[in-house]
């Protein structure tokens, strides 16, 4: 069994073991310690017999807007719930502190995740062609809690 709980700095390596091996944009290290440090209410993760096997990174964009940057469960974890472990989580931290909005972009061509975001009741709200880095389109979704 897995459990849900707010990162700890010890976890901030395997977290960006995990974002490295499963994201498909590179991120500094250093990013990971500024969320840890700046709103570490938004960076959960799950852990399964000691070892760290998903995350969620989200930050305040607005007094009752939130907005998740990443979300991510190791490869061979998938599908077990723990994604979802991890959003429920996340929202219900997000609730007590008072947010009433969370958006997040997603690759337009990432239909695990979009799929996975509409089973959360997120909705597509827009279309941005050419958001990422590599060219690559997004939707931004949407949950008003
Ligand atoms: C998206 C992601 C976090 C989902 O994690 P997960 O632990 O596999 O999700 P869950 O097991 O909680 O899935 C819940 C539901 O989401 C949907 N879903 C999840 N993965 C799916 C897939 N590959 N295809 C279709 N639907 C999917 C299903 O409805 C699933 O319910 P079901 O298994 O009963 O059918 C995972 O696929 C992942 O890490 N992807 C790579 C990183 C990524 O794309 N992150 C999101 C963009 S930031």
């Amino acid at each position: 069994m897995y459990i849900v709980r707010e990162v700890r700095s010890e976890d901030l390596f395997s977290v960006f073991k995990i974002a490295y091996e499963t994201l498909p944009e590179p991120y500094n290290p250093g990013l990971f310690n500024i969320f840890y440090e700046e709103f570490p209410s938004g960076f959960l993760v799950a852990e399964m017999h000691g070892r760290v096997v998903g995350f969620i990174v989200g930050v305040k964009t607005d007094l009752y807007v939130a907005k998740i940057l990443m979300l991510s469960v190791s490869k061979e974890y998938r599908r077990c719930g723990i994604g979802s472990a991890l959003i429920n989580r996340f929202i219900k931290e997000m609730r007590l502190q008072h947010i009433r909005q969370i958006d997040l972009e997603v690759r337009s061509n990432n239909y695990a995740a979009i799929d996975f975001y509409k089973k959360h009741d997120f909705d597509v709200i827009d279309f941005i062609p050419g958001f990422y880095k590599d060219g690559q389109d997004a939707y931004v979704m949407r949950k008003i809690l």
